[in-house]
């Protein structure tokens, strides 16, 4: 189940809440806590009103939540609210029980006895999940990964409770997976916010919902996922997970917060994942752990696409391929025969690696010279600095943006002084935002313009096809 955690101060701000979020949501939890003080004692009303399975629950301060008032009052303001029809009640571990426990199984609200960590994974986790399963009917427990060790670690816990009515929520960044693979984990529910996330790491229920079909994993659903860091800005889950309706393919694919590639590949083993994206800044350091490369891979250096291969994983990069794919009219039909690369970093590798293996001429720009030298060595291509810019001005057939000067959100700043004459081609791997300063300045002078976000449509499509072994579906992606 996907359950709405409803942020608002009034019971009808609650409403709306639950309103603008039915389609997305099996229930809700109404938060006393968030509540207006005079508000909370007009709960026990909320129920009929709001027509699905509700969750009552007065977070205290010290548990993350807003109510400091005093146990005897919480307990009061509990008591009243339970006149309504709630399926279920929040009780902490520590409290000991009393009449709202009593009145709650009198009228048959479900118990859930949770706890909440945000400092890290307690080591008694897993008696502690045990041991609140026996005094409720189900046990919670909130609590804060620091690393992609303790969200491996998280899983493992889920798995070994498997037969315990639970709920498992990593919170913050580290533990958005676990939040959306709640039902690889065994989790009654997974929580979501409407908008504006009301604990750390929440995900959207419109996203849980649509984007990831989260309430639909099961036994046989593909995981394939995004590793990188930082990695939960990108636009990877849209393109493939749109794929992924369109052709009714039961996968599910979401992003990774990583620290240590080694440690991901156990937590991959552990998912049975079928494959990933690999992004800044692992797309070196995951070569170690491939069984298999593609030649692409072993000649750039750099790879972006992993995939499960019998006992082993294989590496492919499909950078070179969305880089390219844009402009292979304009090399195959003559119209680009030099370029100038700005920029020598990872993002350049598959660039320079692609271009030069058309035959086209190219020429590197980079800040730091010996980072220039070393790429032009590998790929035998000339190099220069920054600076020296305006010596290539009216000489080159297309400009490629590779730094990540003029990202969001920087919208005015170019990493070239440059005079683009018109005739050329330009093309910015940027795509936050879609039209960089580079190309507003390349546009304005009459040039042909490719945008970042083509590069990321085509290298996402050929990686779809590598993991589904289907075309990428047309028009999946709209807005891309
Ligand atoms: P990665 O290697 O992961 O792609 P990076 O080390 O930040 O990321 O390098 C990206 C590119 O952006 C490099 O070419 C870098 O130039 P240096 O090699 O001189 O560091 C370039 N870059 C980053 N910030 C820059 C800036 N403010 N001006 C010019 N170039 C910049």
């Amino acid at each position: 189940m996907i359950c709405l955690t409803l942020s608002g101060n009034t019971l009808s701000s609650c409403l709306d809440e639950i309103r603008q979020n039915r389609e997305y949501i099996d229930m809700a939890e109404l938060r006393l806590d968030l509540l207006d003080p005079e508000e909370q004692l007009k709960a026990a009303s909320f129920p009929e009103q709001a027509g699905i399975p509700l969750i009552l629950t007065m977070r205290r301060k010290e548990d993350g939540g807003r109510c400091t008032l005093s146990e005897k009052e919480r307990r009061q303001i509990l008591l009243s609210a339970l006149d309504g029809d709630f399926s279920y009640i929040d009780i902490e571990e520590d409290i000991k029980r009393n009449e709202v426990e009593d009145k709650a199984r009198e009228k048959g609200v479900r118990i859930i006895r949770s706890f909440h960590d945000f400092s890290g994974i307690p080591d008694d986790i897993y008696s502690r999940i045990y041991r609140l399963s026996e005094r409720g009917d189900v046990a919670k427990a909130a609590v804060t990964p620091h690393s992609i060790h303790d969200l491996l670690k998280l899983f493992r816990i889920a798995d070994e409770l498997k037969d315990v009515p639970k709920i498992i929520i990593g919170m913050g960044d580290w533990g958005i997976p676990i939040r959306i693979l709640y039902r690889k984990a065994g989790s009654l529910l997974t929580f979501a916010c409407s908008g504006e996330a009301v604990a750390p790491g929440q995900v959207s229920a419109k996203d849980l919902k649509l984007l990831y079909r989260a309430d639909r994993v099961d036994e046989r659903t593909g995981i394939y996922g995004i590793i990188g860091n930082p990695v939960l800005h990108t636009s990877s889950p849209l393109i493939h997970n749109l794929g992924f309706h369109a052709i009714n393919y039961n996968a599910i694919y979401l992003p990774f917060l990583v620290d240590n590639v080694r440690i991901f590949f156990a937590l991959a083993e552990y998912l049975r994942m079928r494959g990933f994206s690999v992004t800044i800044p692992f797309k070196d350091s995951v070569l170690m752990y491939l069984g298999n490369i593609s030649r692409e891979v072993k000649q750039i250096g750099a790879c972006n696409t992993v995939v499960r291969m019998p006992g082993m994983w294989k590496g492919m990069n499909t950078d070179y391929y969305g880089f390219l794919n844009p402009i292979l009219k304009d090399i195959e039909s003559g119209r680009i025969h030099n370029a100038l690369v700005i920029g020598a970093g990872g993002a350049s590798q598959a660039i320079v690696w692609a271009l030069r293996n058309r035959g086209v001429k190219v020429t590197i720009l980079n800040r730091t010279l010996t980072r220039a030298e070393k790429l032009a060595r590998l790929n035998i291509c000339e190099y220069d600095t920054l600076d020296n810019a305006s010596k290539y001005e009216g000489k080159v057939d297309l400009v490629v943006q590779t730094t990540s000067v003029g990202l969001y959100p920087d919208f005015d700043i170019s990493p070239i002084d440059f005079h683009f004459t018109g005739k050329e081609i330009a093309y910015d791997i940027i795509y936050k935002p879609r039209m960089t300063k580079f190309l507003r300045d390349a546009e304005a002078a009459g040039c042909t313009l490719h945008y970042g976000e083509e590069m990321l449509l085509d290298q996402g499509k050929l990686q779809f096809e590598l993991f589904t072994g289907y075309h990428y579906p047309k028009d999946a992606a709209p807005g891309l």
